[in-house]
């Protein structure tokens, strides 16, 4: 029996860094909780091998070495879970039992990272990750890019200084977006929006925060004298500060009540826009929240009802294997469509050889497949009563299926690669479709298929003869007219202005996605210094470290790279940063459209000082838009088409805030003494071993 608990104290240990420092999760949710609760099964009914520092005692922890560690106020405590409706029951009769009858409050469990805010006289003070609960990371230069978090507070009645408690998340569009730069820039992934979120506050770059779309949706005002009764009192004076609160909280005067919210919910979920993996039900009344108090890991007034993942069972047809502009090659797995959590899902990723080898995966096996937090469906096992005694395991190929030149497997890559890049035509292809990409050159006209038949018709083999093609040649093509040829070119013609930053990030260097195309720019100012920097030189870059510094230096070691260079700087293509012009750019990469009418600035002076800080202003909302700059008067149907794309709208104020630098590490120390003076007044004035 100590074997099993000291087997699995380690294992959750495990996952848990996994989970929190590294976010990056090899279990789910529901695998994770079932160990944990196997644990405090077990510990229950043998006291005699208690630890204090068995992971069944400590929230998980998400501290790293990067940020200043600091101290929470109120220890940030866990909630406890489950997935029966049996033992929501439970919690109901246990409240019940020892209050009777009470109110409820049922609000969205979001499936995104706890954040603790800090206000002070109206003002974003601090913002501290969850950490161990007690210890957490101070990410405020990051949240304060988030545009739902205000960094001033309106309306009346908020307390001199408080805390309030939330959940910075990604919204579906942004994790869409996020994952295809990275898949473009050849850097692995997010495996889901929450540790996207997790990893997006995570920066060391509070600019490459602000470019991720984050939000942030608040749901505990946490103070030992609130101006409040119950919880849901607290709420709507929280909006009404100018904090984001879901409109699908609600109060419930029953458990039946509960159950229904429930059940709308999971219903609902499917057309949210972002991720969430549940219901937090609390005891509205603060009172009756006293009296019930707290375990020593989290609150006896509330419960998680999380939903289980959704599972299909569906049967693996054949395996795919796709060869990407870095010639990195993706085992795709084709199944028996099956219906999933409102769509069909025919195909299914696989990542790489080790996990075809994790799942011993056969032809024909019918397999598992879920669909979490994530996007793209994923199989979680094989059904293995079903496999039938002759099937053959699948063999991970050893050729290119495009060019047949033998696959490499380097030492430190869970990935094949196909080394001809050369000659391989999707590696070829990809690149220029990588270069053309909007956040790169930017040439529209130019789709996938057009640059294939390019290509096969002998026309282009590297992004550099796009510049020398000509009307004629295009126009020649089957499908391609006089028209569509003159476009291409006026389009290809224009991309000569596109800055130089999205210029690098155009040339697909390997790890160079935008954000690091963007820092090297910035340090560097033009392509000569760049080349002819040193692996040294190259990691003093923000963002660059000793993998992605190499992968420059090999970049341009090679002559056929350095000619490439040359020929686009011919045809114009813009090798020099045009950054000194703008007053400073704080908005680089982000895009705003703004509307109604402001009390500080007109229109287009608002629109002015966005492009003297490096931001665009977009004429209408799209799920290109960043943020929605929302005035007086801004019509309503604007408004609902941001919420529905998941666009971040914020006020004048806000816009303004954004345009100043982060605060440096001066004011932040400041900043800390006057904390620690009001962390010494609230000590004082709390209620020994209670949060009110
Ligand atoms: S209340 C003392 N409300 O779930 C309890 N938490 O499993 C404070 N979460 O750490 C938490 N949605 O990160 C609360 N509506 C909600 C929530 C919520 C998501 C997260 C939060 C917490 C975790 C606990």
């Amino acid at each position: 029996m100590n074997q099993r608990i000291s087997e699995l104290r380690q294992l959750l240990e495990y996952h848990n860094h996994k989970y929190y420092v590294e976010n990056a999760p090899e279990i789910d949710d529901f695998t994770f909780d079932s160990l944990m609760r196997e644990l405090q099964d077990l510990e229950d009914a043998h006291p005699e091998y208690a630890d204090p520092d068995s992971p069944t005692k400590r929230v998980g922890s998400d501290l790293t070495r990067e940020f200043q560690s600091v101290e929470h106020i109120h220890p940030m405590l866990s909630l406890s879970n489950t997935y029966s409706r049996e033992e929501l029951g439970e919690f109901f009769d246990r409240v019940e039992r020892e209050m009777g009858p009470v109110e409820y409050v049922a609000e969205l469990k979001f499936d995104g990272t706890a954040i603790s805010l800090i206000y002070q006289n109206g003002r974003l003070l601090r913002a501290v990750t969850r950490g161990d609960g007690v210890r957490g990371d101070d990410v405020t230069a990051n949240v304060r890019t988030i545009g739902s978090v205000p960094l001033r507070l309106r309306g009346e009645g908020y307390p001199d200084f408080f805390e309030i408690r939330g959940e910075v998340l990604m919204p579906y569009a942004s994790f869409e977006g996020l994952n295809a730069e990275r898949a473009a820039a050849d850097e692995q992934p997010f495996a889901n929006p929450r540790n996207a979120a997790a990893g997006s506050l995570k920066q060391q770059n509070p600019a490459v925060t602000a470019s991720r779309g984050l939000d942030c949706y608040l749901y505990f005002l946490v103070g030992d004298r609130l101006p409040h009764t119950t919880h849901k009192q607290s709420l709507d004076a929280v909006r009404s500060w100018g904090f984001k609160v879901s409109e699908l909280t609600t109060v419930c005067h029953t458990r039946d009540e509960v159950f229904d919210y429930i059940d709308r919910v999971d219903e609902l979920r499917r057309s949210l826009p972002f991720a969430t993996d549940g219901v937090v039900i609390k005891v509205n009344d603060y009172a009756r929240q006293q009296e019930l108090g707290f375990t020593s890991k989290s609150p006896r007034w509330a419960v998680a009802y999380k939903f289980k993942a959704e599972q299909a069972e569906t049967s693996l047809l054949s395996v795919d294997f796709q060869v990407g502009r870095t010639g990195a090659v993706t085992p795709v797995a084709n199944l028996e469509p099956v219906q999933l959590a409102g769509t069909v899902v025919k195909r299914a990723t696989l990542h790489n050889a080790d996990q075809i080898a994790a799942l011993d995966l056969r032809i024909g096996d019918m397999v598992y497949v879920e669909k979490g937090g994530e996007i793209i469906p994923k199989i979680t096992g094989v059904n293995l009563e079903q496999r039938s005694a002759d099937a053959q395991p699948l063999e991970f190929i050893t050729h290119c299926p495009e060019c047949g030149a033998e696959l490499v497997r380097p030492e430190s890559e869970a990935r094949h690669f196909c080394p001809n890049s050369r000659q391989c035509p999707p590696q070829i292809v990809g690149r220029i479709v990588h270069f053309v990409s909007r956040k790169a050159m930017n040439i529209e006209s130019l789709g996938d298929e057009t640059i294939a038949l390019l290509h096969s018709a002998e026309l282009i083999s590297d992004v550099a003869d796009l510049y020398t093609l000509t009307a004629e040649q295009i126009a020649r093509l089957p499908r391609l007219g006089d028209k569509s040829a003159a476009n291409i070119i006026s389009s290809i013609a224009e991309s000569t202005k596109v800055p130089f930053e999205r210029v690098l990030y155009a040339l697909g260097i390997r790890y160079v996605g935008e954000a690091t195309a963007k820092s090297l720019a910035k340090h560097f100012g033009n392509i000569d210094a760049l080349m002819a920097a040193t692996p040294e030189e190259l990691a003093e870059t923000e963002d660059v470290g000793e993998r992605i510094a190499q992968s420059i230096v090999d970049y341009f070691a090679d002559a056929e790279n350095r000619q490439r260079i040359e020929q686009l700087r011919t045809a114009g293509v813009q090798m020099i940063s045009a950054r000194s012009s703008a007053k400073s750019n704080s908005l680089e990469g982000l895009s705003f459209v703004i509307s109604g009418t402001f009390a500080g600035h007109s229109r287009d002076e608002l629109k002015a000082l966005i492009e003297a800080h490096g931001g665009r202003n977009l004429a209408a909302v799209s799920a290109k838009t960043n943020y929605l700059v929302a005035g007086d008067n801004m019509g309503p149907a604007k408004r609902a088409k941001a919420e529905k794309l998941g666009v971040q709208i914020i006020n004048e104020e806000q816009l303004i805030d954004m345009l100043g630098e982060p605060a440096n590490s001066q004011n932040s120390t400041s900043m800390d003494e006057d904390l620690q003076q009001n962390v010494k007044k609230i000590e004082k004035t709390a209620v020994q071993g209670s949060l009110f």
